[in-house]
């Protein structure tokens, strides 16, 4: 059994709300077994540089709220290299860190599980991210912000285009996977929507659009995942105007990105940061190392790290197709 004294805790990747109310549950829940608590500011950069700071209960106060993260996040290009991981390895022996809480996506996760593989690092990861596309986990924190953030933009561009009879691409966010785009479909009663794990076909999309907007003369919605094979909203948009089908049809882009990462956690994040932070120091405690903790049929429950990230969450199915059965 590993010795267990002082925890990293680390967010690294794209933030997602929800990663405070994850970081204050594992600071608190780790102080209260008695461990002590070190905050690596700037993800792997950070870990790289011992840009450490130690923590205390009063340290995760008043964050449970707030979007992005306390601690920062970074994409460092320096630890996917051996050389970098190996300095951050000797910062966290140096600071007698015997044991890391790291709380991103696959990117983060690829990470940690090297980190363990080559210098025997314990690591549990926390599923952060707004792309919902880690196996083991219902859901991943930020995901259900996320997911009503681009709700309530679709909401208002569904006003003004049906006030104007327009058809609007709206895209979103999710990286190659259809997650978000997926609910926030059926969420927004989009008539289309396009995801990266089905293939887009230019007519098949042409003709649907074309006999909805002219059989009823109203507004239409696409929500397009920004990792549709077809490279997204605009290419989307190009390739429907290219034969002069649509010469006829007022069509409008959208681009939510970023503000989709960003505001306040929904209150079903907070719950899940706050459940999956403490099951982390929990899983620390009885010495299991190199897996994530996530949300199964509502139960807490551990993938190893290497599944989290190299397995295919898949889309279901069945709520596809609930969006053609609905638009
Ligand atoms: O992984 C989260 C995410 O927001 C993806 O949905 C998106 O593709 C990517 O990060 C954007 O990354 P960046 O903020 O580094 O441009």
């Amino acid at each position: 059994m590993m010795t267990l004294n002082r925890v990293g805790v680390y967010t690294s990747g794209g933030d997602a709300p929800g990663m405070n109310a994850c970081i204050r549950a594992a600071v608190r829940r780790a102080l209260s077994e008695g461990l002590e608590v070190i905050g690596i500011r700037r993800g792997y950069a950070g870990m790289i540089n011992g840009d450490f700071v130690e923590m205390d209960r009063q340290s995760v106060s008043n964050i449970l709220q707030k979007g992005g993260t306390i601690l920062k996040s970074a994409r460092s290009t320096e630890f996917r290299q051996k050389e970098g991981r190996a300095q951050a390895a000797e910062r966290l022996n140096a600071a007698g860190i015997d044991a890391l809480i790291g709380i991103g996506g696959d990117g983060t996760f690829q990470g940690a599980t090297r980190l363990h593989d080559e210098h025997g690092i314990a690591v549990v990861g926390c599923p952060g991210t707004i792309d919902n596309d880690l196996f083991g986990t219902d859901e991943t924190i930020g995901f259900d912000s996320a997911l009503n953030t681009a709700l309530e933009s679709i909401d208002r561009i569904r006003d003004t285009a049906d006030a104007h009879n327009r058809l609007f691409l709206i895209e979103v966010m999710g990286r190659d996977t259809g997650f978000i785009a997926l609910e926030c479909g059926i969420g927004g009663g989009a008539e289309l929507v396009l995801v990266p794990e089905m293939l887009t076909d230019v007519d098949a999309i042409k003709e649907r659009i074309l006999s909805l907007m002219s059989s009823q003369s109203r507004s239409s919605i696409v929500v397009v995942a920004e990792g549709d094979e077809l490279g997204g909203a605009h290419h989307i948009a190009e390739a429907l105007r290219q034969d002069g089908a649509f010469d006829d049809i007022d069509l409008r882009v959208t681009v939510l990105g970023h503000v989709q990462r960003g505001g306040s956690p929904t209150a079903r994040d907070r719950v899940l940061a706050s459940r999956l932070g403490s099951a982390a120091v929990d899983a620390l405690l009885k010495g299991h190392t190199c897996v994530m903790v996530g949300l199964v049929h509502g139960d807490v429950e551990l993938t190893p790290l290497r599944n989290a990230w190299g397995r295919r969450k898949d889309i279901d199915r069945d709520l596809l197709q609930l969006t053609e059965l609905l638009s």
